[in-house]
């Protein structure tokens, strides 16, 4: 029986390959398959294994409050020595490009196991942004035996970095699985969340949502400041719309966030949502203003236009539809992009187009297929 050994640490990991794991535990009788979580992050993962109902067989539990790279990468490779050497997986599956991805596909590189990357392939071709993701994908693309490519993008990313053809396999993203998933259950009669429900008492009906998040570490210091600024000054010159803003734990975002946008009555500044929540909130959001970038691929899904507050993507797709905006975070374009999809209807109905350019909710099947026939 092939072995699987399924390594995240993040909540955006997590999301994305909790229907890896779904569809993997459908194979028993073909597989042995295992979750390590690295807990590079802590209450903002245990949000997501909750929801997904997913309990680790392994848990390094390293996160520290506001931890350092160099530390980070480091216990990551130690602590994931004894699990590699006693479970001895075939295969390892690392996701997206966090540090947990490039230091867990460096421990399964050295372990001997056959890596497998999944969302392979994204690049901005720019070492500093996203800082220090474009490095961590980049590296783990090195190591990795098998690309599971998001998009043809990603795949010729891949191939003109020599990668073999045969090594990479194009899939869709797998966060659409976890969206398609996610949004049934929580648009199902049975689903009752206690989350959902004090949502319910901040979203002011009569108002325009616009829905924040924003976290990227080469956004830290003025960054943050800036994009603070255009906040404040978007809430007070439109008093028809409502800044709903779920705060990254990291905090490097909390301090300035909550300092400069602390007492504003049409912000309301809320901890991290759980998954179901934060995507019960996009469905009734006006718009999106952040830097993430599953963000980015969940919200063309759902019709919603997005701010994206940063100068380069790896996500190129849905800026090409017109759907996704770059802005960076220079104060006055947030602000004028802002102003203009609250003030022209043309300019809105050309953004909120429904579209689907990262997949069609069968990437995990696609994946599992793979392996099972190799
Ligand atoms: C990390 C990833 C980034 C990813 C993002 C998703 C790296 C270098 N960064 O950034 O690629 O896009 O996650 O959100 O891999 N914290 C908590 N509780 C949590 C999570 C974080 O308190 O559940 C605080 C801690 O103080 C922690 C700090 O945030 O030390 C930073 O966490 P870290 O994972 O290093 O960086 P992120 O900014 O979260
Ligand atoms: N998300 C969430 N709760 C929140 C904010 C975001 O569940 O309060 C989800 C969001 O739907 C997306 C993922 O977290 O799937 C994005 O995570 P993040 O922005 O932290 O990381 P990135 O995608 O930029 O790596």
């Amino acid at each position: 029986m092939k072995k699987n050994l399924i390594i995240f640490g993040t909540r955006p990991e997590a999301i994305k390959m909790a229907p890896l794991v779904k569809q993997f535990l459908k194979h028993k009788n073909e597989f042995e398959t295992k979750v390590c979580i690295t807990a590079q992050h802590r209450e903002m993962l245990d949000q997501v294994l909750s929801f997904f109902e997913i309990v680790p067989d392994y848990d390094l539990d390293l996160m520290k409050p506001d931890q350092n790279l160099y530390a980070l990468t480091a216990n990551i490779i130690t602590g994931l020595k004894d699990i590699l050497e006693d479970f001895k997986p075939d295969y390892v599956y690392v996701h997206g490009d966090t540090t947990t991805t490039m230091a867990a596909s460096i421990a399964a590189f050295y372990s001997g196991a056959i890596v497998c990357h999944i969302e392979a392939g994204l690049r901005t071709f720019n070492m500093k942004s996203p800082f220090p993701e474009e490095m961590n994908r980049s590296v783990t693309g090195i190591v990795t035996n098998i690309h599971f490519a998001p998009t043809k993008t990603a795949r010729e990313n891949l191939i003109n970095e020599n990668k073999k053809k045969e090594s990479v396999v194009v899939t869709g993203n797998t966060v659409i699985d976890a969206l398609l998933y996610s949004v049934g259950k929580v648009n199902s009669t049975a689903f009752k969340d206690q989350e959902i429900e004090d949502l319910k008492q901040i979203v002011d009906p009569t108002k325009k949502v616009i829905l924040v998040t924003g976290h990227r570490r080469e956004n830290h210091g003025q960054g943050f400041v800036s994009i603070c600024n255009a906040l404040k000054a978007i809430a007070v010159e439109h008093q028809d719309c409502q800044i709903i803003y779920p705060v990254h734990l990291n905090p490097n975002v909390q301090k300035p966030v909550y300092k400069l946008l602390g007492d504003i009555t049409n912000i309301n500044l809320i901890p991290p949502l759980s998954y179901p929540a934060f995507i019960w909130l996009m469905e009734k959001s006006y718009l999106i203003i952040t830097d993430s970038g599953g963000v980015q691929e969940e919200a063309p899904s759902l019709g919603k236009p997005v701010l994206v507050m940063r100068n380069t993507t790896e996500r190129p797709e849905a800026v090409e539809a017109g759907t996704v905006l770059l802005v960076g975070t220079n104060s006055s374009k947030i602000i004028t992009e802002t102003k203009k999809l609250l003030t022209h209807q043309d300019c809105y109905n050309s953004m909120s187009k429904l579209h689907n350019p990262y997949g069609d909710g069968t990437a995990c099947e696609k994946i599992v297929d793979y392996i099972k026939n190799i």
